[in-house]
């Protein structure tokens, strides 16, 4: 959305609001039609998956339905700077999350969406912790097996993510660089693509969030070397934690928010606010979340504006990893 229009929509709403029409019927008719919501991931990954899940249960809420599109590359940011541009009107939302809302910053010379000013955090969802994981034929039995394979020949293991700045991409290359290791990194355009050469033994290793991994895990096509979570996990029976043993502090989480084009109508966050909380209200739903690997959160860190202090602390965080990683910005 250019700047004059925004200025111009701005004058409109002023002057409706002033007539005290507009805003009203606005706030009755929304959402008056479906409602997308742009996964900047390719189908079948933890975005994807956390996505529809929560987009489901918000669609019941408010009546309406909501379309979940996919749109990969660039480590999410070919998806983020469309939203960027789309009408704030409330029906093009963004699925950001820890890479296209907090890394992306430090990670591209030339990002065409600026996530502060561009965009306007409607709700935080749950976070997915993630799994070390290999091939269900890997010779790697532990994560100091593959650390030292990493050791002997550097460069020559292979690890798969969802592209530049992707979740999967930052926490290998911060494990990476605590651990003193090199891999080749392979990029995909989410982790869904890369999982299936995983298990096809095209690639040798990746992390990836819990709520994908869990059934390839369960299902013997993957093993999980170690979790980034704080403590361990009863869904991965005898799966230890790296920070317990390897890596000792060591912890990454995914996390993901719901994301308008700036200036999208307040009482259109509200409504979308008030939808999630209806969702998140039903105990149902949410034992049903963490039985999937998926972490539900405090009512208090899911709103709007504890997601925007959180993604402000976080492009801090990342941009010191990304400078102390030694990863050059593209
Ligand atoms: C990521 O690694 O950033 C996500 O897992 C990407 C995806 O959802 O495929």
């Amino acid at each position: 959305m250019t700047s004059s229009t925004t200025t111009v929509q701005r004058l409109l709403l002023a002057a409706l609001a002033a007539c005290g029409i507009g805003t009203a019927a606005a706030q009755e008719t929304y959402p008056a039609k479906a409602i997308t919501w742009l996964v900047p991931f390719a189908a079948g990954g933890p975005t994807d998956a956390v996505s529809r899940n929560v987009a489901q249960r918000v669609s019941a809420a408010l009546g309406q339905s909501i379309v979940v599109e996919n749109l990969g590359g660039a480590g999410g940011t070919i998806g983020a700077a469309k939203v960027a541009r789309a009408r704030a009107d409330g029906y093009s939302l963004f699925v950001g999350h820890i890479g296209t809302m907090a890394a992306a910053p430090s990670l591209f010379k030339s990002l065409r969406y600026d996530p502060n000013q561009d965009f306007v955090p409607v709700f935080r969802f749950p976070d997915t912790p993630m799994a070390l994981l290999v091939g269900a034929n890997s010779p790697y039995r532990t994560a100091t097996d593959l650390f030292e394979a990493a050791r002997k020949d550097p460069g020559k293991l292979t690890f798969g993510t969802a592209g530049v700045g992707s979740s999967s991409h930052l926490a290998a290359e911060h494990l990476a660089s605590v651990v003193k290791v090199q891999y080749t990194f392979v990029p995909y355009k989410g982790t869904g693509p890369a999982m299936a050469d995983l298990m096809g033994g095209q690639i040798d290793a990746m992390l990836d969030q819990t709520n994908v991994s869990l059934p390839q895990t369960q299902g013997g096509r993957l093993r999980a070397l170690a979790l980034t979570s704080q403590a361990r996990m009863a869904l991965f029976p005898g799966v230890p934690t790296l920070a317990e043993k390897e890596v000792p502090g060591f912890l990454a989480s995914t996390w993901y928010g719901l994301y308008a084009p700036a200036d999208t109508p307040a009482h259109v966050i509200d409504v979308l606010q008030k939808a999630y909380a209806e969702a998140l209200a039903d105990k149902e739903y949410v034992q049903s979340l963490e039985k999937q690997g998926i972490e539900v959160l405090p009512a208090e860190s899911v709103s709007a504006d504890a997601l925007g202090r959180f993604m402000r602390s976080e492009q801090e965080k990342w941009q010191r990893v990304v400078r102390e990683a030694g990863i050059d910005p593209q």
